[in-house]
Order: C-alpha cells, then sequence, then structure tokens
C-alpha cells in the first residue's frame, strides 16, 4: 500500500483488526436474534438478481468500518476513473474500458476519438458473421455451410466464451456445435479433429496479442488438418478462419484474409475480453439478440455499481465481505459453489478473473504491499462437492467462505428434482451457520460458517451479465481497497520465457539441479 493511501485508510484498518479481536467470539446465529431486521439490512434485490449476505460474522459495526474503509480509499472517485477511461492500468498505461463494451450510449474518448463508434463497428460485423454462420450463408471451401465452430484461444480468449456457451446452452437451438480448443497438449486439439469433418468445420482464432505459444501452435495443427483434408495451401486465409485479435497486422501476417478480423482493442483486459468480438463463439452460440442481452445484463450491473450508495451497492458489499475474512479473520481462500451443472466453469471463470486481476503483491505506487491481497479462488458445483469437499468446510480447521449461487426459476428438467437441488444449496448454507452439538466429538458441528447467497431468477442471457458483471465490480472493489493495478498480469511472464528457453536450450547451465535433472528425464534434453 503506498504511503499516502496508507496514511488515509490506516485508522479504519486499525478499527477492523480491533473489530475482529473483540468480535472473534460471536456467533451469526446471535446476530439473527438479536436483529429482527437483519436479513432486511444484508441484503440486495435488483430486478433479475438477489444478494443475501446475512450469514456473514459482519454485525453493524464491521460493516460501517467497512464501507469507511471503502470510502477512505477513495473507491468512488476510482470507480468514476475507470468508468471514465482515465488509464488506470498504470504499469501497461492503458484504461480498462470493459464496463464501455456494453455501453451503447458511451461517452468515453480515448485521444480525441469516441470509443463507441468502434465498439458500434465490431459488434455489427459480429452480428453479420454470427447470423450468416448460423443460417448457413457462411460456407466453407467446398461449398457446404458450417456445422462445427472451434474456438482457439486460452485464458481470457477461452475461459469467458466457454462459461458462457456452456452455462446458456438452452438458447443454442440452431445445431452448431461449438468447441473450446486451449491446452498446448496436443492430445486436445487432435482427440477434436478426428472427430470433424474439414469441409463444415470453421476456427475462430482468439487471440488479443496473436502472440500467445499455445494458441498458435494449436491454429498451426487447425491449419494443417485443413491442408490435408481440403487439399488447400493456405487454409488460414479461407473461410474456414476467423481472426479476433488487438493486433490485427499480427493476424494478415499469419495469413488470415483482413475481411475475416474482428478487432478488439489493447484497453479491454484479456480476462474481461468477452463482451468483445471475442464473445463471437457466444454470440454464434446463443445468436447475437441473446448476446446483446447479456451485454444488457452486464450494463444493469454497472449502472447499479455507479449509482447505488456503497452499503446497497451488490460489488461494493460482496468485496467488503471477502476484504473481512481475507484480511482480518486471516481466510485464505474462497469457495465459490454454483448449484447448477450448467455453471459448471463459473468457478474456473472466477480463478482468472479475481487470481489474475489481483494476485499482487506490489502497490500502484510499486512498494511492497503490507496487506494480503487475493485469496485462492477454487470450487465446483453443489450438489457434487457436497460429496468432494463439504467435509471440510463443515468440521476442517480452515475458515473458508463461501458464494452459493443458485438459480430460482429452472425451464429443464424435473421440477422436483430442481426442487431438491435448492434445498439442498439453502440447507447447506443454514446448516453451516447452525452448527450441532454433540457429545461425540466426530460429530459435533461448530458451526458460524459464512456464506453469501446468490440468487439469480433465470439462467438467461441478462442474469447471467449481471452475474459476471457483478464480480468483475467485486474484484476492482478489492484491488481498490489494496491500492493494487487489478488489470496488469506480469507474473505470467516469467514462465513464459523461462519455456523458450528450455525449448531452445538456450538456459545454458544457469539451472538448479533438480531442473536440469527433470530436463534430462523427460527427453527435453540429454
Ligand atoms: O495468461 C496470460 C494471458 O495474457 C491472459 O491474460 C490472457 O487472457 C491469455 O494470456 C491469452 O492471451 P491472448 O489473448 O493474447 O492470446
Amino acid at each position: 500500500m503506498s504511503a499516502s493511501s496508507q496514511k488515509n485508510t490506516s485508522s479504519a484498518w486499525k478499527a477492523l483488526t480491533s473489530l475482529a479481536k473483540s468480535t472473534a467470539e460471536d456467533s451469526i446465529q446471535d446476530y439473527f436474534s438479536s436483529d429482527p431486521m437483519r436479513l432486511e439490512h444484508y441484503s440486495i434485490d435488483l430486478p433479475g438478481l438477489y444478494l443475501d449476505f446475512s450469514k456473514n460474522r459482519i454485525n453493524n459495526d464491521v460493516f460501517k468500518a467497512l464501507i469507511n474503509l471503502a470510502q477512505l480509499s477513495s473507491l468512488e472517485g476510482k470507480r468514476a476513473s475507470m468508468f471514465h477511461g482515465d488509464p488506470i492500468n498504470i504499469t501497461e498505461r492503458q484504461p480498462a474500458l470493459h464496463t464501455a463494451l456494453r455501453d451503447q450510449e458511451s461517452k468515453v474518448e480515448i485521444n480525441g476519438v469516441p470509443v463507441v463508434n468502434q465498439i458500434t463497428r465490431q459488434l455489427l460485423k459480429m452480428r453479420n458473421c454470427s447470423d450468416a454462420i448460423r443460417s448457413g450463408t457462411w460456407t466453407g471451401n467446398t461449398g457446404e455451410p458450417i456445422t462445427d465452430v472451434v474456438n482457439i484461444g486460452i485464458g481470457g480468449s477461452d475461459l469467458g466464451p466457454k462459461m458462457v456457451c456452456e452455462a446458456l446452452d438452452e438458447f443454442g437451438e440452431t445445431g452448431l456445435n461449438i468447441h473450446f480448443i486451449s491446452n498446448v497438449d496436443g492430445s486436445e486439439i487432435s482427440k477434436l479433429l478426428a472427430t470433424l469433418n474439414a469441409e463444415t468445420t470453421l476456427f475462430i482464432v482468439c487471440s488479443k496479442s496473436f502472440t500467445t505459444q499455445e494458441t498458435l501452435l494449436n491454429t498451426n495443427a487447425a491449419v494443417s488438418w485443413l491442408q490435408r483434408n481440403l487439399d488447400i495451401d493456405s487454409p488460414q486465409g479461407s473461410s474456414h478462419f476467423i481472426a479476433i485479435t488487438a493486433a490485427p497486422q499480427a493476424a494478415i501476417k499469419f495469413g488470415v484474409d483482413p475481411a475475416n478480423i474482428l478487432e478488439f482493442w489493447n484497453w479491454v483486459g484479456g480476462r474481461y475480453s468477452l463482451w468483445s468480438a471475442i464473445g463471437l463463439s457466444i454470440s454464434v452460440a446463443i445468436g447475437h439478440d441473446n448476446f446483446e442481452k447479456l451485454l444488457e445484463g452486464a450494463k444493469a450491473m454497472d449502472d447499479h455499481f455507479l449509482s447505488a450508495p456503497l452499503d446497497k451497492s451488490m460489488p461494493v458489499v460482496l468485496a467488503l465481505t471477502g476484504i473481512w475474512y481475507n484480511n482480518f479473520l486471516g481466510a485464505e481462500s474462497i469457495a465459490i459453489v454454483p448449484y447448477c451443472e450448467r455453471l459448471g466453469l463459473f468457478p474456473a471463470y472466477l480463478q482468472q478473473l479475481d487470481m489474475e486481476s489481483n494476485g499482487k503483491s506490489t502497490t500502484l505506487s510499486g512498494l511492497a504491499v503490507r496487506n494480503t491481497t487475493a485469496p485462492v479462488v477454487w470450487g465446483q458445483t453443489g450438489t457434487n462437492g457436497q460429496h468432494a469437499f463439504f467435509q471440510l468446510l463443515h468440521q476442517g480447521t480452515r475458515l473458508i467462505p463461501i458464494d452459493f449461487v443458485a438459480i430460482v426459476k429452472e425451464n429443464r428438467g424435473d421440477p422436483f428434482q430442481h426442487k431438491v437441488l435448492l434445498a439442498s444449496m439453502v440447507a447447506q448454507a443454514a446448516a453451516l451457520v447452525k452448527g450441532e452439538v454433540s457429545d461425540k466429538a466426530h460429530q459435533h458441528y461448530s458451526g458460524n460458517k459464512p456464506s453469501n447467497t446468490l440468487l439469480l431468477d433465470e439462467l438467461n442471457p441478462h442474469c447471467l451479465g449481471m452475474l459476471i458483471a457483478l464480480y468483475e465490480h467485486k474484484v476492482f472493489v478489492q484491488g481498490v481497497i489494496w491500492d493494487i493495478n487489478s488489470f496488469d498480469q506480469w507474473g505470467v511472464e516469467l514462465g513464459k520465457r523461462l519455456t523458450t528457453l528450455l525449448l531452445t536450450d538456450e538456459s545454458g547451465n544457469d539451472l538448479d539441479p533438480s531442473t536440469r535433472d527433470l530436463m534430462r528425464r523427460s527427453g527435453l534434453r540429454d
């Protein structure tokens, strides 16, 4: 934390540290019995999305002190800077403008040029591509309509679109198959290609930088496969390839037809890019009108974040509950447990969003942080998780706050099964708080385990857009409080560089004995 920021917020950090001590023995159950209005005060009900944060080890004094910390951290000013397009990603001298991507009336300008014009142009290009692919007018080299779309990308160029396509698969009625390839493990793409017909397959290469090793190698594998199966020299320049990138020149150099390149911009962070042309696979899967509903849902959350008072702001409240456990009660991780199989990728998506954004140890002024930053984010769907890690949540020794997520109105499956699903989640959250006394130690549940519960009215594009934007802003708020840059990711570079050195054998002898031995054993070096 920088010296000035530390000075501004130190009274709030101190107050919270002392509250952590004085409330250490408090119980959530007592908070409920002593305050009949607790649920009303500790919940936020927005059209489409409801947050209950009453099952936290947070009383009114703690809550006020947390809000005070947010205020003293200049949250409101920094929020305005982000939406305004100030270069808040200071190490890359870039704004972080994912919010402009979902605001058709954005007034933001970069170097005097309104961003809305370029955004609208790319959205239109997306719509045209998506409509053509879905209607069958986008054909392959032999004139056949597309049956299979393969998104090649990794990290933000994969996880967001993949998670959304899986969550909203109910909205994809065209019979088109959408696949995602990310890992440099060549068995992933070769297994998929073995099932596809080259004449009817379209590859969407997603890479902001167009330099990412995994993506380029998988793209080369796709090019070779098309060459072999379609007998054409440069399939990357054919209608079997679309590239989506912030480096269009690199895609052109690779041979992609400029007409088949969709652009986004350096001011969109990779892990915030599903709202840009990177979302083309979503648009193809569920139709562009539905993609726009996803954007509208995110915009509704943006508007809420901008306008609600801090103590009624969902992203702020979610962030502050996390700060409380992470920085004052010693929690090291947070579990995300969606009670919805279609949200199975949501924990992995949040892992990248949260840990790549806030896994930092340097403040905005380049000093070492004084406070712990991002927790480990993990989780999986309920009820599966109940039969795996819930034992630890109920009786383990660690404090692990949980975010439960569920869908109220389910259109698919047996309604009774959905009832059981919801009852399971509500029961788990209640049991974690309630606990149970037993004279047999192994049957004793200490209870008082905190959680938030998020209820989406339906798993539709609008509600999902709200949910994703909620977590984006939660991560932003926490980054502001920790005084770090949430929008760079320098920590991933060293490993990438070393891989290249090992592969080109230019690492010399500057390696530890374990690494040299592993290289020899794995055949990387004689
Ligand atoms: O993991 C690092 C990272 O740069 C992510 O931030 C990004 O989403 C991913 O790699 C892929 O990068 P690109 O879109 O440039 O291929």
